[in-house]
């Protein structure tokens, strides 16, 4: 079967947070990493570092901190506990996240996104932290749909992210940025549901009108 086109996968790239338990090759998932570590990075430095989670026992220690965490901080927004009313585009997002901390340890394959280094407080070192880590997560996620791999990007995890350094055995130097549960999809993939891009774009200043496709 020949590959699927970059277009393709981006306009059918959603959050896949029904992920079947079977195994994922380890061959695809070297091809996942390796996609990552082509993005563009901050001096191309490539502080990025991975850890591909698939021994059962580290799956579930993680997915048990995962999932107190999110009865936490999902959980009651999911049951109305948590003190505001949240629209119910928002609370459809919250009660797919909070079926997803239930299962996340059973997905076959758990990926950390860690970057070596300290975290910057300045602005502009700090767009260049997380902006060389998420082009490799996104570089990930294309990767995983194109070879038919379900993925969705958490970045829940660093509400507390002692538990998941204990659990990796992280050295100081090293942060976590996101965690990608990656596997099989149990649904199907499809277009993300998105505004269309004329609605959020501006030609050449603020508020000044596009150039015609009319001509
Ligand atoms: C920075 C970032 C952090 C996210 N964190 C979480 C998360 O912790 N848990 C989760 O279930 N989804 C998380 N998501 C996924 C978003 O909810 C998802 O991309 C968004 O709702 C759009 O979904 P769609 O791609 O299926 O249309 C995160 C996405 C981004 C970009």
């Amino acid at each position: 079967m020949s590959e699927m086109t970059l277009r393709d996968a981006m306009f059918s790239l959603r959050a896949m947070r029904r992920l079947r338990v079977d195994p994922v090759p380890e061959e695809d998932l070297r091809f996942l990493v390796e996609a990552a570590t082509q993005a563009p990075n901050g001096e191309n430095q490539q502080n990025w570092r991975f850890v591909v989670v698939q021994d059962a026992d580290q799956r579930r220690r993680i997915g048990e901190a995962y999932q107190e965490l999110a009865a936490n901080s999902v959980r009651p927004v999911v049951d109305g506990e948590a003190g505001e009313d949240f629209p119910e585009s928002e609370l459809f997002i919250y009660r797919n996240a909070w079926r997803l901390a239930q299962r996340i340890g059973d997905a076959p394959a758990l990926i950390f996104f860690c970057v070596k280094g300290p975290i910057p407080e300045d602005r502009a070192w700090g767009a260049t932290y997380y902006g060389s880590i998420f082009p490799a997560v996104q570089n990930l996620m294309l990767a995983a749909r194109s070879r038919g791999l379900g993925s969705v990007l958490t970045t829940l995890h660093l509400l507390d992210e002692k538990p998941f350094r204990e659990i990796l055995a992280l050295p100081e130097d090293v942060n976590t940025v996101a965690l990608i549960p990656v596997g099989y999809p149990e649904g199907k993939f499809g277009p993300p549901l998105r505004d269309p891009a004329s609605t959020v774009t501006h030609w050449d200043r603020w508020n000044h009108e596009g150039p015609s496709s009319t001509g």
